[in-house]
C-alpha cells in the first residue's frame, strides 16, 4: 500500500489523501464513513463490478450509458435529477465509480448540486488512477468542444485499486501509458519531493512488464500530479506542463474524427515537440533520438498518415490555451525537464509534425 497528500492549505483546508492499495474495492468498508453515498458509475463497470455496487444502496447508485458520447448537460441533468429524486442532502457523498468520464461528471455533479456536496474519486482506467482523478478539473463536453465547462473541484479522497486494471482493455491500458510516458519527459520541472526516474523503469521493462510494477509507476505518477497541482491549482503556470504533447494531440485526435486514442495522441504530440525542441536548439540530437526511441520502444505511438498542417495548426489555433492568438507549447528540455514556449510560430508547428 502506499499513501500521499495533495496539500492544497487555503482559506479552507482542501488536501486530501490518495490511498493505492490492491484490493481497496474488496475492503471499501474501511474507507468509508457512516453517512449516505451516492454512486456513479457506467452500464459498462456496473456489469463487471456488480459485487461491488452490491455494496451500495441501489437506489442511489446512478448508471449511465458508456462513453465520452454522453459526458454532455443531458446526462449530468440526468444524473443531478437522480440525486434530487433519491433526496441527496448536503452532507452526503458522492462516489466516482469509473474512467475519467465518470470522473470529470461526477465531480462536476458535486461542485455544483446542492451547492456542493463531498465526492471520492475511485479511478478505474490506468488513465484516471495516473491523471485525471487528481487534481480536482471535472466538467463536461458541449457542441463547442471538449471539457468547456466545468469548474475546480477537489475529491475528499481518491482510492486508488490496481486490481481493477485486469479487466480494463488493452487499448484503454495504452490510452493511459500516453500519460504515463508524458510524466517521464516532465518529472524534474514538477517541483516533487521525489525523484522516480521514471526513464530508467522504461528503459528497463517492457510494455508487457509494466503491470508488474504498475503500483510504483501509479504512485511516481501522482506524486507529480499531486506536487504540480498543490504549487497552481487552477492553472495560473505550472499546471500547463502536465499539457506537454497535448496541443498536437487535440489536433490529431479531432482530425482522426477521435479514431486516434487520446493517450496514442498524446505520444504522437511528444514526439512533435521532441522536434520542435530540436528545431529550436532546445534540445540536442542526442535528447531526441534516446525521447523518440523511448516512445517508438512500447510502439503505442499511432502511425500517423500525413498531417494537412493547414488543418492542424488551425485546430491548434482554435485550443482553449492559446493566449492572443499565439500557440503556446510545452517543449521538452533535456534531462526529463520540460516548460512553456509563448512564442511558438506556424513555421515551426509545420516544421515539428511528423
Ligand atoms: N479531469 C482531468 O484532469 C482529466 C485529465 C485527463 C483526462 N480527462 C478526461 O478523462 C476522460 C477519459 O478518461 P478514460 O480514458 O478513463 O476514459 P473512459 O472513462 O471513457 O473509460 C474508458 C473505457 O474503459 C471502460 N472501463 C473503465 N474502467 C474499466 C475497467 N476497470 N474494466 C473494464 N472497462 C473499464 C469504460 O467504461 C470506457 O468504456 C476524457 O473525457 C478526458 O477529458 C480528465
Ligand atoms: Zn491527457
Amino acid at each position: 500500500m502506499k499513501n500521499l497528500c495533495v496539500n492544497l492549505k487555503k482559506e479552507t483546508d482542501l488536501s486530501y489523501p490518495i490511498i493505492i492499495e490492491r484490493g481497496i474495492l474488496d475492503n471499501i468498508e474501511n474507507h468509508l464513513e457512516d453517512r449516505k453515498y451516492f454512486l456513479i458509475t457506467n452500464d459498462k463497470i456496473a456489469k463487471i463490478y456488480a459485487n461491488f455496487l452490491s455494496k451500495f444502496n441501489k437506489a442511489r447508485t446512478v448508471i449511465i450509458k458508456d462513453g465520452e458520447k454522453y459526458k454532455n448537460l443531458k446526462t449530468i441533468e440526468y444524473i443531478l435529477n437522480k440525486l434530487l429524486d433519491n433526496r441527496i442532502e448536503r452532507k452526503d457523498c458522492i462516489v466516482a465509480f469509473g474512467g475519467g468520464v465518470i470522473g470529470d461528471m461526477a465531480g462536476f455533479c458535486a461542485s455544483s448540486i446542492l451547492r456542493g456536496v463531498d465526492f471520492i474519486q475511485i479511478p478505474t482506467t490506468l488513465l484516471s488512477q495516473v491523471d485525471s482523478s487528481v487534481g480536482g478539473k471535472t466538467g463536461f463536453n458541449n457542441k463547442h468542444g471538449k471539457n468547456l465547462v466545468g469548474a475546480f473541484y477537489q475529491p475528499k479522497k481518491v482510492l486508488i485499486d490496481p486490481n481493477v486494471l485486469n479487466t480494463l482493455p488493452e487499448k484503454e491500458f495504452q490510452c493511459g501509458m500516453g500519460e504515463v510516458i508524458k510524466y517521464a519527459f516532465i518529472e524534474r520541472s514538477c517541483g516533487a519531493k521525489e525523484y522516480f526516474n521514471l526513464f530508467e523503469l522504461f528503459e528497463k521493462n517492457n510494455v508487457n512488464e509494466l503491470i508488474n510494477i504498475i503500483e510504483d509507476i501509479i504512485y511516481a505518477c501522482v506524486s507529480l500530479k499531486a506536487a504540480v497541482v498543490e504549487q497552481d491549482e487552477k492553472e495560473k503556470g505550472l499546471r500547463a506542463l502536465l499539457n506537454l504533447g497535448h496541443t498536437y494531440a487535440h489536433a490529431i485526435e479531432k482530425i482522426s474524427n477521435y479514431k486516434i486514442s487520446h493517450g496514442q495522441a498524446v505520444l504522437a504530440g511528444i514526439k512533435m515537440a521532441l522536434k520542435a525542441s530540436l528545431i529550436k536548439g532546445v534540445i540536442n540530437e542526442n535528447y531526441y533520438n534516446f525521447g523518440t526511441n523511448l516512445i517508438d520502444k512500447y510502439n503505442l505511438a499511432p502511425k500517423l498518415k500525413k498531417l494537412n498542417p493547414d488543418k492542424i495548426i488551425d485546430i491548434m489555433k482554435s485550443d482553449k490555451k492559446v493566449k492572443n492568438s499565439k500557440i503556446n507549447l510545452i517543449l521538452p528540455r533535456t534531462a526529463a525537464q520540460a516548460a512553456l514556449f509563448d512564442d511558438i510560430d506556424e513555421l515551426l508547428i509545420k516544421d515539428s509534425l511528423i
